[in-house]
């Protein structure tokens, strides 16, 4: 199989394509990746110089690039992950997330239409369905639940996935649609809270908490998702959303202290600051249909997953500081346009 994957470069992307290499030795990965500030081409370092992979440095929203490459490499499958992705920068300038998440994922089903390509599948989140009051734990996530949503990040996603519908509905593209809730491993920028609270602690800076601390996420260990990913694109029904979540539910400071305990550092390093605006209280995913139809259970529980993470923060701290510094920027330069590789 020959899989074009989109935001490659990023968190779970490059996860993605670390899972569908090493599964599937035999098939091909294009990765398309703008290279944002979110992007860092030194994730995919062990896999830059295989011959079944490729990078390609562009913009989603780039129709004639999209065009030429999949015309070129006639992909079987599209999986979107590029996207702008940190809802504190879509509370300062939405635009880019419209750009990028609404109108770069219409690019990709245009092109996914003209070249016939087998299946688009679009990476969505759980926040499209706002969020849950903290004193009903019965309440989850189902895949019918409305559309409700509180950011401009949020709802560019749900734009993205009203769009990725009605090409289903209108065009008979082949498409599917996961939403997952909070992804944490290895490779996340350190902007979102577990890889920023581990930087911090580690560099014995102040831990900021967001308002009360008491907001719940749902977490899943990044590899979890990649397979729930996978199994939708190789086996899941057409035309439909599947959510991905593992019951896993934690509110910030429980998630903070626990990265405090682990560092053995102090929790007056906590720090309570302003609140998010429109912060959303509580996430929550039944994972159910995904469970039934396709099997698919998440195979790292809470407890391993965020000591690996932590360790892997700890292992790889060069990864985390360049980004901090602001050097890793200079991979694709380095790597790339010094080397004529493109
Ligand atoms: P990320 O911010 O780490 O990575 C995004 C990647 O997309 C970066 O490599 C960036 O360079 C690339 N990109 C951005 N704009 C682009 C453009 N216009 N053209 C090409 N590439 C572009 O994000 P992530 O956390 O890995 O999330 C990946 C996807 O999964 C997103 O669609 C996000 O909405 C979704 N998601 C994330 C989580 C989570 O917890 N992180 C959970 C559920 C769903
Ligand atoms: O639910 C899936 C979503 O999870 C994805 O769609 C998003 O792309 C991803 O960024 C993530 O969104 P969140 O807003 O939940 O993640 P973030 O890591 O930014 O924040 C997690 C919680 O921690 C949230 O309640 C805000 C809080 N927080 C975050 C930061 C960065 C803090 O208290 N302090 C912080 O400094």
């Amino acid at each position: 199989m020959k899989h074009l994957v989109t935001g490659g470069a990023g968190f779970i992307g490059s996860n993605y394509i670390f899972y569908l290499l090493e599964k599937y030795p035999e098939d091909k990965v294009i990765c398309l990746d703008k290279l944002t500030y979110a992007g860092n081409l030194s994730t995919l370092k062990t896999v830059l110089d295989l011959p079944n992979f490729k990078f390609v440095k562009g913009d989603i929203c780039d129709r004639e690039l999209v065009y030429d490459l999949v015309e070129n490499e006639r992909p079987d499958v599209i999986v979107n992950f590029a996207a702008e992705s940190h809802v504190d920068r879509s509370i300062e300038d939405p635009s880019i997330f419209l750009n990028t998440n609404i109108i770069g994922t219409s690019v990709l089903m245009d092109a996914a239409r003209k070249y016939e390509i087998k299946r688009f599948h679009q990476v969505s989140t759980d926040e499209v369905y706002g969020d849950l009051p903290l004193d009903r734990p019965d309440l989850l996530f189902h895949e019918d639940t409305p559309l409700h949503t509180s950011s401009p990040y949020s709802s560019s996603k749900a734009g993205a996935d009203l769009l990725v519908m009605a090409y289903y509905r209108t065009f008979g593209l082949p498409v599917t649609i996961s939403r997952c809730s909070n992804n944490y491993g290895p490779y996340q920028f350190p902007e979102k809270l577990i890889p920023l609270m581990i930087a911090k602690a580690l560099n014995e800076e102040k831990l900021p908490v967001y308002g009360d601390g008491a907001n719940v996420r749902d977490w899943l260990y990044v590899e979890d998702h990649c397979e729930a990913i996978d199994l939708i694109v190789r086996k899941g029904r057409i035309g439909e959303v599947y959510n991905v979540g593992g019951h896993n539910e934690r509110n910030n400071l429980t998630i903070v202290k626990l990265i405090l305990e682990e560092l053995g550092k102090s929790e007056d390093l906590i720090h309570f600051v302003t609140d998010r605006k429109g912060h959303d209280r509580r996430y929550a995913i039944d994972p159910t249909k995904i469970h039934n139809e396709l099997g698919w259970l998440p195979k790292t529980t809470f407890e391993k997953g965020i000591k690996e993470t932590i360790a892997w923060y700890l292992e790889h701290r060069e990864w985390w500081q360049t980004i901090m510094s602001g050097e890793y920027q200079n991979y694709y330069q380095k790597m790339y346009l010094d080397k004529g590789r493109v």
